[in-house]
């Protein structure tokens, strides 16, 4: 699968040297998605919102506000709803280049695929469903003035056998593993990483793992295990792998906790909103309770309903004689006098949750 590189003018004539070449993004949004099932059988997981913005689009901003402009995204199936919803980057003042891996062989599959396009830039590889809560501007500028050939991101988990784990002596890395069974830290490697030209050496190192992937976490092993200066930083603020509806929902918590209040819309006397809550134009609120933090989008209807904390509504949904609490109910979705309360949910676009009167 792997093309060695071509050479360009930069590198062969060594007109500019490496440090000068501005630094490209690359977002991986392919993938099968498998832990989001059902949703993700017809839609694209980093197109999930999280309070109302597509996850995608945190590290579409996120790059730009690092400095980078040149963003390669890698798509798969989901291909053409990732391309309606991001354009050619313009909205953001970002040039977008779209990618199409074949099959979604793994990350360091994903990051060769994207070869031509990278040339010999430094860049940084960044997982599309993944949320960073301060961004990543500090990083990028930390390896443009060092310049290791690697830096990645570390954070202190929970379950770290669910994730890529590195093994640390002192601040140097001896040993990355991907899902290990008996992990020897709790250390899971983020999903942001950096990397300059040497990394297509590594890649075209590699196998496919047990699991059939070929495994950035693979590629980096053989970075260190060459000498190569890979560098390691731990994330200080939070950070989701959104893959999981439980993460998903609790990244949708964290941003709704700082959001601010805003109230637009229409709301009848009979109706109350506490808190942080926002409410778009063209809503209405009728004889309903809303208990923040709480986004609702435009052109929604809530009637007879409570609305209770951590709960995003996108444009066109409806909640009427029912409760939802602690959910994500994507556009135009419906819940209709379910008679009880809705938690802990993902409603996809257009779906429509209702009591059925008929017996039996
Ligand atoms: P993962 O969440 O590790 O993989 P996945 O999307 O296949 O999901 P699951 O494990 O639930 O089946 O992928 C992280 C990000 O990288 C995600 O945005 C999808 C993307 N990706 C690719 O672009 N190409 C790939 O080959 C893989 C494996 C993932």
């Amino acid at each position: 699968w792997y093309k060695p590189p071509t050479p360009n003018c930069a590198a062969t004539t060594n007109i500019t040297s490496e440090s000068e070449t501005p630094m490209k993004g690359l977002i991986l949004s392919g993938g099968r998605g498998t832990r989001l099932r059902p949703i993700t059988y017809t839609s694209a997981k980093q197109l999930v919102p999280v309070a109302n913005k597509p996850i995608l689009f945190f590290g579409i901003e996120w790059m730009r506000e690092a400095g980078i402009t040149d963003i390669g995204i890698i798509v798969g199936d989901t291909h053409a709803e990732i391309k309606k919803a991001c354009g050619d980057g313009s909205r953001w003042g970002v040039k977008i280049t779209y990618i199409h891996q074949t099959e979604p062989l793994g990350l360091a599959h994903a990051v060769g695929t994207a070869q031509e396009y990278l040339q010999d830039s430094p860049f940084v590889v960044y997982l599309g469903d993944n949320l960073v809560k301060d961004g990543i501007s500090t990083l990028v500028k930390e390896f443009e003035n060092d310049r290791p050939n690697a830096q990645i991101l570390l954070a202190h988990v929970k379950n770290p056998q669910e994730f890529g784990v590195a093994e640390l002596e002192g601040d140097r890395i001896v040993r990355l593993v991907e899902k290990p069974k008996e992990p020897k830290s709790d250390l899971a490697l983020v999903g942001v990483y950096m990397f300059d030209s040497t990394v297509w050496e590594a890649i075209a190192s590699l196998k496919p793992s047990a699991r059939g992937e070929y495994e950035i976490t693979d590629a980096i092993q053989y970075l260190v295990t060459t000498g190569y200066n890979v560098r390691s930083h731990i994330v200080q603020g939070w950070w989701k792998d959104t893959g999981r509806l439980e993460d998903l929902l609790e990244a949708n918590r964290l941003l709704l906790e700082t959001q601010e209040r805003s109230l637009n819309g229409e709301m009848d006397d009979a109706s109350n909103a506490q808190g942080r809550v926002q409410i778009g134009k063209g809503t209405k609120v009728v004889r309903s309770q809303i208990r923040g933090p709480v986004v609702i989008g435009e052109n929604c209807l809530i009637e007879d309903a409570y609305i209770g904390p951590f709960t995003s509504i996108q444009d066109g949904a409806q909640v009427v004689g029912s409760e939802v609490e602690h959910s994500i109910l994507l556009e135009n979705s419906k819940v209709l006098h379910i008679g009880g309360r809705m938690e802990d949910s993902l409603l996809g676009k257009d779906v429509e949750v209702r009591r059925d009167d008929r017996k039996p």
